[in-house]
């Protein structure tokens, strides 16, 4: 029997996710229920001893603790010199957006889709442009319209793409085939690559997912990657995170940007943390994929079981969020999501918020203990009931 990681009772410590009533479960806001690796809690333990925490800089080993993690799981090891530390992904995508286009022109994303994205492209005066990824109700996947992709990537406005590699939240994992023809395409018209791969850790096929760095050398001169602990270690408030861009003079503007912006500078517990969660967390974060798999698992058997005729699961490989089809009941989740809520405290999140055809599906986060996946599903089943009775 697999040794779950520990939980932690999230309720009153300022968790966002958990900022709910009495009685509420949510499984919405992509963060984990489970306690950090004890080795990241180890090295801020240290830091905090040592009581000193002026000004600093990014020493090498935080660059090689990234460099070494990328070899080691992902097979391919980026360059520290193409490495930028940040605050995190989102600052770098807007800080990204701002630099690397101008106020009017497109952004182009891949709809349903992570839904700050949107956030970073309009709060910067920025149009969003959807290629939105085209759902097979048959076969319940999801694929590139290749044709639509290509004419919105020739749109002289559009300069830049924001892709999530693995996709939140439908759960894909770009093949390599897939990322070098869209490398391809971008190169072809110009358009740079925002390759988000904070999901990256998470995948449950064979090979892993690719990170879009170890494309092949004239592939990569357009692109700029953001990994970061924070999802694999659950540990988003450390506010770390590193940009990879190979092409030397875009890094030069990506590293304007971020400095200007003052999202350059780490925190006291990011360094440490960084390091000790890619030097030796791997342990830990095996644990954790260990218990996601099997919650996904506990998850579509339930489905399957007692849910089957009005939910289905998209059998997504990558990520702990799981993407349901509710179709069936109905073409607006959000209502679904509240109503839900109302009835059983269950939270999920409506897909609307993700645009593209989001308003057929809602996301559930089950990187908690089982036996909160499996309260979240007995409420699930009891709100279903409910609204099919109305
Ligand atoms: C695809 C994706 N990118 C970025 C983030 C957040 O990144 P950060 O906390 O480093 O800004 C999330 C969090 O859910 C995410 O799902």
């Amino acid at each position: 029997m697999t040794e779950y990681p520990e939980a932690v009772d999230r309720r009153h410590t300022n968790s966002v996710k958990w900022d709910v009533k009495d009685g509420e479960l949510p499984m919405t806001i992509a963060d984990m229920d489970f306690k950090t690796s004890p080795a990241i809690i180890e090295a801020m333990k240290d830091k905090l001893t040592l009581g000193a925490f002026g000004y600093e800089d990014i020493p090498a080993e935080y660059f090689n603790a990234v460099a070494d993690w990328y070899e080691k799981q992902h097979h391919f090891r980026p360059q520290t010199d193409w490495m930028i530390f940040t605050t995190g992904v989102v600052p770098a995508i807007s800080s990204a957006v701002r630099r690397l286009t101008s106020l009017g022109d497109n952004v182009l994303v891949q709809a349903p889709v992570y839904n700050i994205f949107y956030n970073s492209i309009v709060n910067s005066g920025r149009h969003v442009v959807s290629s939105d990824l085209v759902y097979d109700v048959e076969q319940h996947s999801y694929s590139i319209d290749w044709e639509d992709l290509e004419s919105k990537l020739a749109d002289p406005l559009t300069n830049l793409m924001i892709l999530c590699n693995p996709h939140n939240p439908v759960g894909i994992i770009w093949t390599r085939d897939q990322l070098i023809r869209l490398a391809t395409l971008c190169r072809k018209y110009h358009v740079k690559i925002f390759s988000d791969e904070i999901h990256g850790d998470f995948t449950f096929n064979e090979q892993g997912y690719v990170p879009m760095f170890s494309l092949p050398e004239e592939l990569i001169q357009d692109l700029e990657v953001a990994v970061s602990p924070s999802k694999t270690f659950n540990v988003a408030a450390l506010h770390a995170a590193t940009v990879i861009v190979p092409n030397a003079n875009l890094r030069a503007q990506v590293s304007r940007g971020l400095n200007s912006e003052e999202l350059a500078e780490p925190n006291l517990m990011a360094i440490p943390g960084t390091i000790a969660a890619y030097e030796k967390g791997s342990e830990w974060l095996t644990a954790v994929l260990d218990a996601i798999q099997d919650n996904r698992k506990v998850v579509s058997d339930f489905i399957n079981d007692q849910l089957a005729d009005v939910i289905t699961v998209v059998p997504g490989q990558a990520t702990y969020l799981i993407w349901l089809d509710v179709r069936k009941l109905t073409d607006d989740s959000d209502a679904l999501a509240k109503f839900i809520q109302e009835k059983t405290g269950l939270i999920l999140s409506a897909g609307n918020i993700y645009g593209g055809d989001g308003h057929n599906f809602l996301r559930m986060n089950v990187a908690c203990p089982t036996k909160t996946v499996l309260s979240g599903l007995d409420r699930l089943a009891r709100g279903i009931a409910e609204w099919q009775q109305k």
